[in-house]
């Protein structure tokens, strides 16, 4: 009997039964939502600051350059919504430029991660109340109701929607779309480039993505009691050229079998768990995507080089 079963959060449940069922289809795989405990978040944001890793540098860029147009459109007193906020690093340009918000609600799926990062931003903008919220946004979004009447500004950065399928990003756009009183949606959206570039960007030189991956099987480890040997996988992102999209997985190095929650999976050698996918669009391809959900785009920016989008959505009639 292991001490840590007695203190499972309720979170465990879905854990276990989220992980059971991926493990047991085939090709595995691994809900890529998994992969963001405080380890993971913490290896996030080391990957965010990696030469390889464009899109966070990018995306910032393009923001900053355009702030003030934004700002221009935002309503008095709104509310200032972030799906997926992590350490809210590009929330401050917002913050910034944004200066009579009501009040900014942080959405993560990290408690800690977004509990510590609430805390900083409050010590930064003392005028400013932070509400954060823990919570799986891609299920439900989980808003005071107070706010209901408020003019809500979301912010969905980092091109995390590429994390989902097309139809479940669709059907994710739909939902924001229905959220009360929206006036407008700010998404960073990657975008289609050079395969190698794109390649390099999910398997840095540093290790740090591989780490960040490898890490998911030392939290099941750790969680669940799991028997991964993180030594016998190996870190691998590859282009999927039909579905558009660059695929992390872990790849077993030889045949294994191994234990999880009292259920035993075997791996063949060469044997792979898919742990993400991080779609890429076009301009054109986004704008399709987006009209599908419900929403019209207003305003499209991308960095000199097109290697990014940043996308000011409201929604359509
Ligand atoms: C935060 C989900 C957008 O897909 O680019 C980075 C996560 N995975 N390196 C992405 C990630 C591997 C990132 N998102």
């Amino acid at each position: 009997m292991r001490a840590a079963t007695a203190g499972r959060a309720p979170e465990d449940a879905e854990l276990v039964a989220s992980v059971l069922e991926g493990l047991g289809t085939r090709p595995k795989r691994i809900a890529s939502k998994w992969l963001y405990d405080a380890e993971g978040s913490q290896l996030f944001d080391r990957i965010c600051e990696l030469d390889a890793y464009y899109p966070t540098r990018t995306e910032t860029g393009i923001l900053e350059a355009n702030a003030a147009r934004l700002a221009a459109f935002v309503p008095e007193r709104a509310a200032l919504v972030e799906l997926g906020s992590g350490s809210s690093a590009k929330t401050r340009i917002l913050l910034d430029a944004l200066d009579d918000l009501a009040v900014y609600v942080p959405v993560d799926i990290s408690g800690e991660h977004l509990r510590h990062a609430a805390a900083g931003l409050a010590a930064d903008y003392p005028r400013l109340p932070v509400w954060p919220a823990v919570g799986d946004f891609t299920a439900h979004l989980p808003l005071p109701g107070e706010l209901r009447d408020t003019p809500k500004l979301l912010f969905f950065p980092g091109s995390t929607l590429g994390n989902l399928e097309p139809d479940d990003a669709v059907a994710l756009l739909r939902r924001l779309r229905d959220v009360a009183n929206v006036a407008g949606f700010v998404i960073g959206i990657d975008l289609e480039k050079d395969v190698a570039r794109l390649r390099a960007a999910y398997d840095d030189p540093e290790g740090v993505t591989a780490a960040f991956n490898t890490n998911l099987l030392v939290r099941l480890n750790r969680e669940l009691g799991a028997g991964f040997d993180a030594s016998a996988f190996v870190h691998e992102a590859r282009w999927n050229a039909e579905r558009r999209r660059i695929e992390m997985h872990l790849v077993s190095r030889r045949a294994q079998v191994v234990r999880v929650a009292g259920r035993r999976f075997a791996f063949e050698e060469g044997e792979s768990i898919h742990t993400e996918n991080s779609h890429k669009y076009t301009l054109d391809g986004f704008a399709d995507l987006a009209a599908r959900g419900g929403w019209r785009s207003r305003e499209c920016w991308v960095d000199d080089d097109r290697l990014f989008s940043v996308h000011l959505l409201v929604p359509a009639g």
